[in-house]
């Protein structure tokens, strides 16, 4: 299959959008990561995206919508109040709430659960695709799975190039990490994947938070998640990856001895600012600004390239794990199979 890459156009969305209605799969512009969107009330094109991916049968999808009006036949039972106040806060928005599903919602999406992820993007060639297909759309991040989650629509072309027909251009993501994923099926909005949209403004907008307590560290054994995508690593890089947190020039002096004794190709992720710590060693600074924001938006670039370049030995600081950090942290960590070691 010849994969059309096209930059967002009012044509290329009105193709976009036949090719969705008609069964067909497309990469997409989202605020967060580049999405892979099917008809979402399609089994048949759901299945294809599971395919494409070469995902696990067992890890449902979220599926998206452009306006309120469209959720009430996807889900089951009323919106809570809980619900209905993060709503308001954050959608359109980096947000995925988890409700009991209706019978619309397919078995592939769901992937055999009662419940149904649904998001409100905000970018503006997501909602317009999402109107112009006329559907609710599916969509996971639009890489092979495995890989770190496309952030531009190259990511999406080193990844879907061949397997499906067309990308859309919409530039880099914004936000760079998938959704917060929050279950609101109980009282407490719990958190299952945390991202953009952080725990402390979950709180703020619905009076209380619960994080689940897998977003920090490795499943234990027989643990059933309650996300399902919390049990796959994701994404682990092709060299190993090791976590350092604790002072700036501390952690600077033990990655230094580490990356000096490496027996192989060896690079170190850094904040910005921090490279002149480091000397001439490989650094790929994690962003353009010492914020959690900008680190987020750089990450799954950086985590890229190091695989493009084969790098055999990765070090990396830590960062702060509140806000959005929270999120980089999550990956990160995912990334390292929670190998993070304090000095
Ligand atoms: O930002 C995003 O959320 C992007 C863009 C494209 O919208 N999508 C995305 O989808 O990250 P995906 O499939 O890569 O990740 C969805 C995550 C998975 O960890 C999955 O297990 C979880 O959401 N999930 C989906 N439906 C769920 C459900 N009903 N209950 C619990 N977790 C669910
Ligand atoms: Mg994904």
């Amino acid at each position: 299959m010849n994969t059309k890459l096209l930059p967002v156009s009012p044509e290329a969305i009105a193709e976009a959008g036949r090719i969705i209605r008609a069964g067909g799969l497309v990469g997409f512009p989202t605020e967060t990561v580049y999405g892979l969107g099917a008809n979402a009330l399609n089994g048949g094109a759901v299945r294809l995206i599971f395919e494409a991916k070469g995902r696990p049968g067992d890890n449902p999808l979220i599926t998206h919508v452009a306006s309120e009006a469209e959720i009430p036949p996807l889900i089951r039972g009323d919106i809570s109040p809980m619900a209905r106040a993060l709503m308001d806060a954050f959608w359109p928005g980096p947000m995925t709430l988890i409700f009991p599903k209706s019978g619309a919602i397919p078995p592939e999406v769901s992937a055999g659960l009662d419940t149904v992820g649904i998001r409100m993007p905000s970018h503006p060639a997501a909602q317009a695709l999402i109107r112009a297909a006329g559907v609710p759309i599916a969509a996971p991040s639009a890489n092979r799975s495995g890989r770190p989650s496309p952030t531009t629509a190259q990511h999406v072309m080193d990844d879907m190039n061949g397997r499906i027909p067309l990308i859309l251009d919409g530039g880099p993501c914004a936000v760079g990490v998938e959704s917060t994923v929050i279950d609101v099926t109980g009282p407490v909005p719990r958190v299952l994947r945390p991202g953009g949209v952080t725990p402390e403004m979950i709180a703020a907008a619905a009076g209380a938070v619960e994080v689940d307590g897998a977003v920090m560290r490795p499943l234990q054994e027989g643990e059933k998640p309650r996300s399902p995508g919390m049990k796959y690593r994701h994404y682990a890089p092709v060299g190993s990856l090791v976590i350092f947190e604790g002072r700036a020039e501390a952690v600077a002096s033990e990655i230094c001895a580490r990356y000096d004794a490496a027996p192989g190709s060896a690079a170190i992720l850094a904040l910005p600012g921090h490279e002149p710590l480091y000397g001439a060693r490989r650094v790929f600074p994690l962003g353009g600004a010492d914020s959690a924001e900008s680190v987020a938006a750089a990450l799954f670039a950086v985590l890229r390239r190091l695989d493009d370049e084969r790098v055999q030995f990765i070090f990396s600081e830590a960062v702060d794990a509140e806000g959005v950090g929270l999120a980089v942290m999550n990956r990160l960590g995912r990334a390292a199979a929670f190998h993070i070691e304090k000095v």
